[in-house]
């Protein structure tokens, strides 16, 4: 089976070499015979090429696998790809999650599929462990740790007491978070994974914009200190739950009891759990990124489709997300509380508060009209 790769980064070289090393049988029927780079310099393989138009031409390339991030050319790409009959297998959240719905259909239109595995979780079998579970199950919801750089920046700083730049700062140096960590630190990147398991998990498409959506960018030590001393411990959780005619989702970051199991998992690892109805709870624990544990992910997609194992084929409905049924109770801190007077139940510190048992749409409305740059919110387990 013949493959073209787009890009040839630290996603797309892992994909050539562990094709290119064949270490298994399956793995050696598959052979990747054209490399998109973008630059002269990049030109180090035979089988690279800067036109793309080499590998949508190309009759005898059945599989795309897209590894170059960012939104275009690579929305472009795989669309056209689809449109020729070549089935996609992607690691870009980002680009999928935003145009899930047009690559869906074309896809369908074509009779070929789209895979995403290491979109979510890297290397952790998160997808095909769904689409395990729900040939016998209905998924009632999911949670995770999403994020390795956010995990790492809450653990550091929890195990150091220190504070939420100088943490950044080192996960930077160490290379776990970009020079604009912004798609990390903002939630924006859970959020991508949060639509793409909601697709799996519940055949669901869901638009990102209506995710509600909180990160750690505000995170303080003294946020931090008051959860410790509660023998709480912070974490970055997106989340899905399914109803019936609309889902609720959500990325905030959440002060957990020590006994749960997701308040253990240190540095830059993630955990991701689906909740479903004869299975019960099933986590997934490991490293969400790497070079080799994500093109592995690539890899397993590209056996699937090699394999015939389809489950993208199926419809997908689009559904409303609505977080009116998620209620909780919030610790917000902010210096701009006028707002707030009828959700407070009790103070914590002197700007900081926890508020009654409200919805995230009301805690989400108001803190939206605080319009307070520094304010932070985190959900309170029960
Ligand atoms: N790294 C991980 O551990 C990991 C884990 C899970 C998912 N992912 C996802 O996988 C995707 C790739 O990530 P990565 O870490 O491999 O990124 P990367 O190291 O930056 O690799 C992307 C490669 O694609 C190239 N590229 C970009 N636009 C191109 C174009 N128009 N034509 C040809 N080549 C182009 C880039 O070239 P230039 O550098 O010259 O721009 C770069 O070499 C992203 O969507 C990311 O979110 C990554």
């Amino acid at each position: 089976m013949k493959i073209g790769l787009l890009g040839h980064g630290v996603v797309g070289s892992g994909v050539r070499q562990i094709i290119d090393e064949g270490a298994t049988w399956e793995v050696r029927e598959l052979e990747v015979v054209k490399i998109l780079v973008k630059d002269e310099s990049e030109l180090t393989d035979p089988r690279c090429t800067l036109d793309f138009n080499d590998i949508l031409n190309d009759p005898e390339i059945s599989i795309v696998a897209e590894c170059m991030g960012g939104l275009e050319p690579a929305h472009t790409f795989a669309k056209k790809a689809l449109e020729k009959g070549k089935h996609v297998v992607t690691s870009n959240k980002k680009m999928l999650a935003t145009f899930c719905m047009d690559l869906f259909e074309t896809a369908v239109k074509s009779g070929v599929t789209v895979h995403y595995e290491a979109s979510c979780g890297g290397g952790i079998p998160w997808m095909a462990s769904l689409d395990r579970t729900r040939r016998v199950d209905d998924i009632e919801g999911f949670r995770g740790i999403f994020n390795g750089t956010t995990n790492y920046i809450l653990d550091r700083m929890k195990k150091e007491g220190t504070d939420f730049s100088e943490m950044l700062s080192e996960a930077q140096k160490l290379g776990y978070a970009e020079r604009d960590p912004s798609d990390d630190i903002d939630g924006y990147d859970v959020r991508y994974k949060v639509a793409l398991s909601c697709v799996k998990a519940f055949d669901t498409l869901v638009n990102i914009d209506d995710i509600t959506t909180f990160g750690i960018r505000n995170i303080r030590k003294e946020d931090l200190d008051w959860c410790a001393a509660n023998g709480m411990t912070c974490k970055l959780i997106g989340s899905g739950k399914h109803f019936d005619g609309f889902v609720s989702a959500c990325v905030i970051p959440t002060f957990l009891r020590g006994d749960d199991i997701f308040s253990n998992i240190p540095s830059n690892f993630n955990i991701i759990e689906s909740q479903s109805k004869t299975l019960g709870a099933a986590a997934f624990v490991g490293q969400g990124a790497g070079s080799l544990p994500t093109a592995h992910a690539v890899v397993q997609n590209i056996v699937d489709i090699w394999k015939n194992q389809d489950p993208e084929i199926n419809d997908k409905f689009a559904k409303p997300v609505d977080n009116q049924v998620h209620k909780g109770t919030f610790y917000i801190r902010t210096a701009k509380q006028a707002g707030f007077a009828d959700l407070i139940d009790r103070r914590v510190g002197e700007l900081a508060f926890i508020t009654k048992k409200i919805s995230l749409v009301e805690a989400a409305a108001a803190c939206a009209a605080a319009n307070d740059e520094s304010l932070f919110i985190a959900e309170v387990a029960e």
